[in-house]
C-alpha cells in the first residue's frame, strides 16, 4: 500500500489530503477562503495567494495528522499546478517541490480539470472503472464533457465558448441582488419556485470551436444577457412573490443545458455509464435532473460525492494514487501552466 500526499491552491481554497494507492481517503482537509473574497462578489487573485501561503503549512501538518501517518510514510507528493490563478498555483506547487525534495519521494503534476474528473471514483461509486464513461465536469472556472476510455485516457468532447455555469450562476446571483457564492445562493432562492415561469435560453451553439460537435458546446452568456433584460422589464422581479419563480427558472436553464448536452455525448459515444463532478454538481436539482436522465436511459450514474465535488486536493491525491498524473523528474523542473487546457487533444 502507498500513500500520495495531494496539495491544491489553484483557486481560492487550499487543501491538503492523503489517499491511498486503493483509492481510501485517509484525510480531506480544505481550507475555504470565500468568506475572504465574499465582499468583493469574486476571488481576488492577491487576497488567494497571501492567504495560502498563511494557510497551507498548518493544512498540509493536519492533513498527515489526521491520516495518522509520519513524513516517513508518505510514498509520493500529487500537486495541482494547471489551470488556475498563476499566483495560485505556485504556492502549491512550491510547497510540493520543498516537500519531494525534503523527502526525497516523487512528484508528481496535476491538471485540475483531471482530479475534477476522477474524483467521481472516490468513496462508493456505482461505476465500472473499466467501462467507458462520459463525465460532465462543472465548477466556477470550467465547463467540459469528457470521454474518459476504459484505458484510462480522457479525451474532450465539448467545452463552454464563454461562461463557466457556475459562473453564469455566480453571475445571475449578482444580477438578482443574492450573495457570493452564486450557485448555493440562488439554490436557496429558488426553493418553491416555478422552474418554468420564466423561458429562459438553454445554452445552445450555432458553431462550436473547430473540431469540437456544437451539440456538445455550451453557451452561457446569453443567458446572463437574458436575466439582465428580464429584470429591466420586470421591475418587481426581485420582490419575495417573484423571486422564487425567477431563481428557479434561471437554475433550470443551466441544469438543462447540462444535463442535455451531457445526453447528447452519451448518444453520440453509447457510453455506458455517465458521471458529474465539480463545485456546480452539489446542486440538487441538477442531481435530481441527472439521475432521471440516467434512469431513463438505463445507465449507471456516478457523481461526485458533495464533499469531493469543491476543489479538494483528495481529488488530487487520488490521480497520483490511481497512476496518473505526470511525474516530474527533476522536481525543480516543475513550472505552473495557469491557462493549460484540459491536457488533451481535441477529436
Ligand atoms: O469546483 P468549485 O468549488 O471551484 C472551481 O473550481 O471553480 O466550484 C465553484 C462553483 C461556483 O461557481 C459556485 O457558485 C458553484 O460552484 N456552486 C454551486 C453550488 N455550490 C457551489 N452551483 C449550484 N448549486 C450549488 N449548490
Ligand atoms: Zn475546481
Amino acid at each position: 500500500m502507498i500513500h500520495f500526499l495531494g496539495i491544491e491552491t489553484s483557486c481560492d481554497e487550499a487543501a491538503a489530503a492523503v489517499v491511498s494507492s486503493s483509492g481510501r481517503v485517509l484525510s480531506n482537509i480544505v481550507y475555504s477562503q470565500i468568506a475572504d473574497h465574499a465582499p468583493f462578489g469574486g476571488v481576488v487573485p492577491e487576497i488567494a495567494s497571501r492567504a495560502h501561503v498563511e494557510w497551507l503549512p498548518g493544512i498540509v501538518r493536519q492533513a498527515l495528522t489526521e491520516a495518522g501517518l509520519a513524513w516517513g510514510e508518505i510514498d509520493g507528493i500529487a500537486v495541482t499546478s494547471e489551470p488556475g490563478l498563476a499566483s495560485s498555483l505556485l504556492v502549491g506547487v512550491t510547497a510540493a517541490k520543498a516537500l519531494a525534495l525534503r523527502l526525497d519521494r516523487p512528484l508528481v503534476a496535476v491538471n485540475h480539470i483531471e482530479a475534477h474528473l476522477r474524483s467521481v471514483f472516490l468513496g462508493e461509486s456505482p461505476l465500472d472503472p473499466a467501462a467507458a464513461t462520459v463525465a460532465l465536469v462543472v465548477s466556477g472556472g470550467h465547463t467540459c464533457l469528457i470521454e474518459l476510455a476504459p484505458d484510462g485516457a480522457p479525451r474532450l468532447l465539448g467545452q463552454t465558448l464563454d461562461d463557466a455555469a457556475g459562473e453564469a450562476l455566480d453571475k445571475g446571483a449578482k444580477l438578482l441582488g443574492l450573495g457570493y457564492p452564486g450557485g448555493p445562493a440562488i439554490e436557496a432562492a429558488a426553493g418553491g419556485g416555478d422552474p418554468n415561469r420564466v423561458a429562459f435560453p438553454r445554452g445552445g451553439v450555432a458553431s462550436a470551436i473547430e473540431g469540437f460537435d456544437p451539440a456538445l458546446c455550451f453557451s452561457f452568456s446569453g443567458l446572463k444577457t437574458a436575466l439582465r433584460y428580464y429584470l429591466r422589464d420586470h421591475p418587481d422581479a426581485r420582490d419575495a412573490l417573484s423571486l422564487p419563480h425567477v431563481a428557479a427558472s434561471y437554475e433550470q436553464a443551466v441544469v438543462s443545458a447540462l444535463v442535455e448536452r451531457l445526453e447528447a455525448a452519451l448518444e453520440r459515444t453509447g457510453a455506458p455509464q455517465a458521471a458529474a463532478a465539480g463545485g456546480v454538481v452539489r446542486n440538487r436539482r441538477l442531481r435530481a435532473q441527472l439521475a432521471e436522465m440516467a434512469a431513463r436511459r438505463g445507465i449507471r450514474l456516478g457523481l461526485a460525492a458533495p464533499e469531493f465535488c469543491a476543489d479538494n486536493a483528495a481529488m488530487v491525491a487520488a490521480v497520483a494514487a490511481a497512476g496518473f498524473g505526470r511525474t516530474v523528474r527533476p522536481v525543480a523542473g516543475l513550472e505552473v501552466r495557469p491557462s493549460a487546457p484540459i491536457g488533451w487533444d481535441a477529436p
